[in-house]
């Protein structure tokens, strides 16, 4: 039987222009650099500028990595954006992103997931390139977060940042690289540990993030080296013997918990959280699109992506690049 495969034609990615350091959280919130990079290994962020928007970092990362993938934009047929942020509450960004590429057909849709967004949004993009008539799926992960955080609450303000990440995938009749496996999880007992106080059926607002920043902790490092595992597992591999892994970018110290539990080496980790910080959906392909722009993944590694947020929502996918 002949087995497709959705390949990934290319990675882009986005990031706005102002950089805010923990020296400058500092100066308006009870906080200090070597608090926050002690206890999440961050040290700056990037924030949107006034009147950027996710759909406008999204847009920015997908020409990217449309580039890179060396296709025509009409080619793409199918547009996933997994973001908590959209630029409003109806349509979905990934129409305001379609129409901003100048992209007329195929179709376009949202994923709310949190920071698992991206991990999610593959899998449906994999699946629907797969047994669908599609044959180019842009994936998108985009947040402007900075949006939805309470500027005076020094326990969830200081772990986030905005930016944007995307891949181009294409369906292909082959083996020898692409997705080989997703694993997604779901525990709504959760809903609480990591939340946004508002939203337009409760509270006709937007809200803002609220964390009980210590289990979620405690959930996240077990949950992912449960996937992880999983997901290695069924595709008859041990985690250790993946070349990379690309995990949500939440807290050097969570990378480091998990990396123990499944015995990785620090360097097969990819970690950008010091200077992106938590950027949710984005994390995983602005990770992604580092690491293989500095040359460290390259075409033929075996690389698994991994991520952990809100609901509480989880997952692994591995793939071959
Ligand atoms: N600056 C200084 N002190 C701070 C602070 C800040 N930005 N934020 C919290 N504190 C204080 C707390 O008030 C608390 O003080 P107290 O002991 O006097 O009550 C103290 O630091 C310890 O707080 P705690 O929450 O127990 O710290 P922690 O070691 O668990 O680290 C997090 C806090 C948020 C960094 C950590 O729990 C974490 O990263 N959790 C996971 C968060 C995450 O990744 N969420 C997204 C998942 S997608």
């Amino acid at each position: 039987m002949t087995e497709y495969r959705s390949v990934i034609l290319g990675v882009g990615s986005d990031l706005p222009g102002r950089v805010v350091t923990n020296d400058e959280l500092a100066q308006t919130v009870d906080t200090s650099d070597a608090w926050i990079r002690e206890r999440s290994g961050i040290e700056q962020r990037h924030i949107a500028s006034e009147g950027e928007f996710t759909s406008d970092l999204g847009a920015r990362a997908a020409e990217k990595a449309i580039s890179n993938a060396g296709i025509d934009k009409s080619k793409i047929d199918l547009i996933v954006v997994a973001t908590t942020t959209p630029d409003l509450t109806f349509p979905s960004t990934a129409s305001i992103i379609q129409e901003k590429l100048g992209i007329r057909h195929g179709a376009a849709f949202d994923v709310q997931a949190v920071c698992s967004g991206f991990i999610y949004g593959i899998h449906i993009a994999d699946s629907m390139l797969k047994s669908g008539p599609y044959e180019h799926a842009l994936v998108i992960g985009a947040e402007t977060f900075s949006r939805i955080l309470d500027w005076n609450d020094r326990s969830t303000c200081v772990l986030f940042g905005d930016g944007a990440g995307a891949m181009v995938l294409q369906k292909q009749k082959t083996t020898e690289s692409g997705i080989i496996n997703n694993f997604i999880r779901s525990d709504g007992r959760y809903c609480d540990l990591l939340y946004v106080d508002g939203g337009p059926s409760r509270t006709q607002t937007v809200g803002h993030v609220r964390m009980i920043g210590n289990q979620v902790f405690r959930h996240a490092v077990k949950d992912i080296a449960i996937a992880m595992k999983e997901c290695a597992n069924s595709a008859g591999l041990e985690p250790n013997e993946i070349d990379w892994f690309v995990p949500h970018q939440a807290n050097q110290r969570i990378l480091d918990g998990v990396g123990k539990k499944l015995s990785l080496r620090k360097e097969q980790v990819i970690s950008t959280v010091a200077k992106h910080a938590n950027t949710s959906a984005a994390s995983v392909p602005l990770a992604f699109d580092t690491a293989v722009k500095d040359g460290r993944i390259k075409r033929g590694d075996l690389v698994m992506l991994e991520a952990f947020g809100g609901g509480f929502t989880w997952g692994a996918t591995l793939l071959r690049f």
